[in-house]
This record gives structure tokens, sequence and C-alpha cells, in this order.
């Protein structure tokens, strides 16, 4: 199995260049199959994901036409509209998409349900709610989710929970139903604005897209349109508290400053100097990290995708620190990973206590998910000696050539595949 290997010390320094949002190019590829027609997606992040969801949408007879590694011409008037039980399917969880883009093309979808991750429970009661309130029928049979209706019909669906799926996959299959649908408590994250913009470039009517309240006014069939995915603000943040750990000085290019306020206000907070440039924000840490509180919340809030990042800035920052994750239940399981290079957290319910100590210790330890895998790869670049990373797959899921760019900021990483390459890694940095 790949693992990376990370020999700790050296700060960030330099210039890295951010992929397109990963979360964002999940939704508009599986919407790009609502039309008959061409559509053209560009600055897709070359990462896992994407890449199995292609797979899945090839499979279902879409016609997938790769110009490049970030570029991809998608033909849907192929696709079928029949139970989607393959196994592509279940390497991707945002292949619950397809229910949302299926249902509003064909009126039509069944696809398997996806599995729990390793963040906690991933309920899809809110998508279903706003489905049945369309008019679909909607039932869970042999492991996945069937839709049906013989006709969609706008209606005014209010979600207990601020959820990013359930808004962008309602808003997939409302865009196609007949008349108004107001969706009340929206999620209002970058990637749900990218999504809606991409559907009106195809045609849709969609508006207020980023605030908690949008109105979508259904339409008869989209078109072809050529579309540039956003940057991604989590492998963003990811990098400037990569800079922050490691007390260095990163530029990240192509980025939206807006996306990243509530990331680059806890930068400020903890004592770095944040500069903001139209399309890149510049992060120096030369002065000793600062303990603050921080607590997860729904976009515009701090996301619950930089909590890992965050707790191990935390960790080796002055004083106690708490982090409270209010969006998933079960985002902490990197602490006991954390716990064996040195860190001193306890977790309580939803809240990590951190207590910061002078440095992280080198060790062998094991990616839990996407963005705990990052953040523990920070950690090793932070902390003194070597450590190795195991489980790195979940890392390569969201992060393009993750290696590659922090190499290019001066880190001491490598993808090695076997103990051969690891104990060359060692000999070579000893
Ligand atoms: C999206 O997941 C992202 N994934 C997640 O990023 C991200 O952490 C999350 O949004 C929150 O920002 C993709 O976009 C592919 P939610 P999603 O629906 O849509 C509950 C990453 O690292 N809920 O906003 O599944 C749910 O349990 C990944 O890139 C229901 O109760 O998240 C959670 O507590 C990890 N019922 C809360 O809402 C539902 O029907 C927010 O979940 C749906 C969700």
């Amino acid at each position: 199995m790949e693992q990376y290997v990370i020999k700790g010390g050296n700060p960030l320094v330099g210039e890295v260049e951010i992929s397109g949002a990963k979360n964002a190019a999940l939704a508009i590829l599986a919407a790009s199959i609502m039309t008959d027609e061409t559509v053209t997606i560009e600055n897709l992040p070359n990462v896992r994901d994407i890449n199995a969801l292609l797979e899945a949408m090839e499979e279902i007879g879409a016609r997938i036409d790769r110009l490049d590694a970030h570029t991809v011409k998608i033909n849907g008037a192929f696709v079928k509209d029949v139970p989607v039980d393959y196994e592509s399917m279940k390497k991707i969880r945002a292949s619950y998409y397809l229910l949302g883009s299926l249902l509003g093309k064909y009126k039509r979808a069944e696809v398997i349900l996806p599995g729990g991750c390793n963040i906690g429970s991933r309920p899809m009661d809110l998508h279903i709610k706003g489905f049945r309130a369309l008019g679909a029928n909607v039932e869970i049979r042999n492991g996945a989710v069937a839709a049906e209706a013989k006709h969609l019909k706008g209606n005014h669906i209010y979600l207990d929970k601020v959820s990013v799926g359930a808004t962008i996959n309602i808003m997939m299959a409302a865009s196609m139903a007949e008349g108004k649908t107001t969706i009340e408590n929206a999620a209002k994250e970058p990637h749900v604005v990218d999504m809606a913009n991409f559907l009106n470039s195809m045609g849709a009517n969609i508006r207020g897209a980023g605030t908690d309240v949008i109105r979508i006014v259904g339409v008869e069939k989209l078109h072809r349109t050529e579309y540039s995915i956003i940057p991604d603000q989590i492998e963003a943040g990811t990098f400037m508290f990569a800079a922050a750990a490691t007390k260095g000085d990163v530029t990240v290019k192509n980025v939206i400053p807006k996306h990243l306020e509530a990331t680059t206000a806890k930068l400020l907070e903890i004592g770095c100097e944040v500069e903001e440039l139209d399309d890149a924000v510049r992060v120096v840490a030369s002065k000793p990290l600062k303990n603050t509180q921080v607590t997860t919340l729904p976009y515009p809030g701090f996301p619950t995708d930089m909590q890992p990042q965050m707790a191990v800035l935390l960790g080796i920052a002055t004083g106690t620190s708490t982090v409270t994750e209010s969006i998933f239940e079960n985002r902490f399981k990197y602490v006991d990973e954390l716990t064996r290079m040195g860190a001193a957290i306890k977790v309580e319910s939803n809240i990590a206590i951190i207590t910061g100590v002078k440095h992280y210790m080198g060790a062998r330890v094991c990616a839990p998910d996407l963005r705990a895998g990052a953040a523990l790869v920070i950690a090793g670049m932070a902390g003194d000696g070597i450590t190795v990373v195991d489980d790195i797959h979940y890392i390569q899921r969201g992060y393009e050539d993750f290696e590659g760019k922090l190499r290019g900021l001066g880190a001491q990483i490598e993808r090695v595949n076997s103990e051969k390459e690891l104990q060359k890694f060692r000999f070579k940095v000893s």
C-alpha cells in the first residue's frame, strides 16, 4: 500500500497553485448529464473522487471525452435512467447527486445508497424529503434509493438542517420541475453557488444561491454550456495552515479570498500575518502560535473540512484551545494518531480540548479520512524526525498531487510503495 514519508522541520516557503473545487466539481459533473447536448467543464481537480464519478457516469451511458487532466466534454444524451447499481457507484459517495440529476431529467432514478464514511453516519432524509415534496415517490429498496414521478411539481421546501448535499440535489430536480420551488434554510457554501451558476448557464432559472433562500422556476430543457470550476477553498485552507504549522511563508494562488474568510480569521487570531491579493492569499508565520477557540459551522462559519487541520495547528500553539465539531458526530478519529505524535488532546463528546505542546514527534500514523489525513501530513512536516502516513488513498481522493505541491514549497515528502523505498528515503534525509 502506498504511504507518504515525511522528514519534518522544513518551513514551507514559496507559491502553490490551488486546483478546482472537488465538492463543486462532483455536483457539476452529475448535473452535466441533465442536457442531451455537450457540456465542457474546465478546471476539474485531477483527484480520485472525480475520476471515480466520471467512471460511474460512463457506466450509465454518458459519453466522456477527457481533453486533458483538468478538462472534460460530457454528453448525457445516451444516459439510461436505469437503476445504477454498478461497482463504480459504490466507490463514490457523491454518486447520490445522480439522483437529483436523473430525477430532474427523466423523472426516474435509482442509485446505490451511499455507505457511511469515517466521519459519521451520512443520512439522506433531507434529500428524500425534498424529492417527495416535488411529487416523487421515493423508497429505499435493496440498498438503493429509488425515486420516480409522473411529473415533478415545484414546492416550498424547508430543510430542517443546513445540508450541502440536500440543497444541491433538490436544486437539480427542481430546476426541471413544473413551476416554482423555494428552498428555505439552504446551504450557502461556495460550491452551492457554483452549482447554481452552472445550471443557470445551461438555461435553468435559479436565484438566491449563497443565501438561505433559493428560488427556482423549473424549465423544460437544459442546453450545452462551457464552465470552469471555482478554486477549492479547502485545499487552499489546508496549504495556508501548513504554512502556519511550519513557520513558513506561502502564497496560495488561484483562490477567491472571500471564500477563505473564516480560515483567514483564525490564522490572524493565532498570530499569523495574512495578506489578501486579488486571486491569492499570503500567509507568514514568524511568531509562536497562540491558542484560540473554534466551532465548525455551515458556511460562512469555520468549515468542518478544516477542523482536523485546525486541531493540528492548535496542538503546537501556546496555551489551551478548544475545537467544537457541530456538523458531524465522529470527526475526531485522527486524535489518537496525533497523540502518538505527542499531541495532548482530550475529546469530550463533540469538543476537543487541546493543550499546546512544543512540537510533534515523527511516528507511523494512519489517515482515517480525507481531511484528517492531510492534517497528519501537516503534523509530520511541523514535527521532528520521520513520519510515515498509511492509507493515503483517502488523501488522494481530494488533493491533487499533494506531495508534489508540498515538495514545491520545500517539504521533504515522498510517496513510497515499499519498505525498500522507505529505507531509501530515510537514508537520503539522514
Ligand atoms: C458535503 O457533504 C461535503 N461533501 C463534505 O466534504 C462536507 O464536510 C459537508 O458537505 C459539510 O460542508 C461533498 O460535497 C461531496 P451535509 P454532505 O449534507 O453534503 C446532516 C470532504 O472532506 N444531514 O452538508 O454529505 C449530516 O449528517 C467532505 O470533502 C442529515 O441529517 O454534508 C451532517 O450532520 C467530507 N440529513 C449535516 O447534515 C441529510 O439528508 C451536514 O451534512 C443530509 C445531511
